[in-house]
């Protein structure tokens, strides 16, 4: 059987389908790989681990052929993956819950700390070498008794909103669906809708999928309902916050500031973003971490596995 992995992972996942005894076929090309390629690469492939960037349509699926079995998508998120073609194609599609929850939550929270304390503008002044100690350089904001808005509560939200209690905040969240136990272990407090949340946060951290209803959730008219206080951190997928709509209520002080992993059409971001002093961005880097990276690697090539043995894949992804 032919397995293909469209970008080198770290860790033993690779290592994994060479032992089940696969031919394994590992992508060299330093970055997403392209388009073109990509359609040549996964010809006849019974599997394939792919990445976040490989759009998984009718497109893609017909150039695999009728062969392929599974794509076990490098990541949490599967917006890449469109569900119909695969299950009219009989593909399973997985991602990688649970073993990256950690690492997106611990780097939400150092978003969070670095653009309330700016981190980044002060390490900046520091490196003028020309500033120290003022009563008045660089004032942030503390978290403690501040309130923390979860837009989004599965497994990453509700590790966000645990840190977030952790260091003394009050949480509040917003989710399709409520959850009294969570409410309760949490002391958190549900708000029916996505204004309601906004209006009331200090910080608001995005954690919800990237889909039709919640492309642009964050939009002008939405920023507009949040406090001129408050921050805006995102590392679920860029779509959902308006990038242009953004940077004018950075500029104008509809908002006091933001951080964000993702961006609306990666790796560029909307222009006068990268220009502002009150924006902290990171380039799509909140699962690497050694340890998620390669766990990720391993979820994926034990989808693999189990499917290509004829059994249920341990993480399907489902619509
Ligand atoms: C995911 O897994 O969806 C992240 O965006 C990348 O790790």
């Amino acid at each position: 059987m032919k397995v293909v992995v469209t970008r080198k992972i770290p860790g033993n996942g690779v290592k994994m389908l060479q032992d089940a005894g696969y031919e394994v076929i590992v992508g060299e090309q330093d970055g997403p790989m392209e388009r073109a390629q990509l359609l040549e690469f996964i010809k006849g492939a019974d599997a394939v681990l792919g990445q976040l960037q490989d759009k998984v349509d009718e497109e893609y699926l017909t150039a695999a052929g009728p062969q392929l079995k599974i794509v076990a998508n490098y990541a949490v998120g599967f917006d890449n993956l469109d569900l119909t073609a695969l299950s009219s194609h009989n593909v399973v599609g997985t991602n990688t819950p649970d073993v990256l929850t950690e690492a997106v939550a611990e780097h939400a929270f150092a978003l969070i700390f670095a653009i309330t304390r700016r981190i980044v503008e002060a390490h900046k002044l520091a490196q003028t070498q020309s500033s120290s100690f003022g009563p008045e350089v660089m004032l942030g904001m503390e978290l403690k008794g501040k309130t923390l808005g979860v837009l989004g509560l599965g497994r990453i939200g509700s590790r966000v909103a645990e840190i977030g209690k952790a260091l003394g905040m009050k949480i509040i969240y917003y989710d399709i669906k409520q959850n009294s136990e969570f409410e309760q272990s949490v002391g958190a407090q549900f708000k029916a809708t996505p204004e309601e949340l906004l209006s009331a946060s200090d910080v608001v951290s995005v954690h919800v999928p990237l889909l039709d209803s919640t492309k642009h959730l964050i939009n002008a008219d939405r920023l507009k309902m949040m406090k001129p206080t408050s921050y805006l951190v995102n590392t679920s997928r860029g779509p959902v916050i308006d990038e242009v709509a953004l940077v004018e209520a950075l500029k104008n002080g509809t908002i006091k500031g933001a951080a964000l992993d993702v961006g609306e059409t990666e790796p560029k971001w909307a222009p006068g973003l990268v220009d502002l002093d009150n924006i902290v961005l990171t380039p799509h880097i909140a699962s690497a971490t050694n340890e998620a990276r390669s766990e990720m690697g391993v979820l994926a090539a034990e989808n693999i596995i189990e499917v290509l043995s004829g059994r249920p894949a341990k993480t399907p992804v489902k619509k």
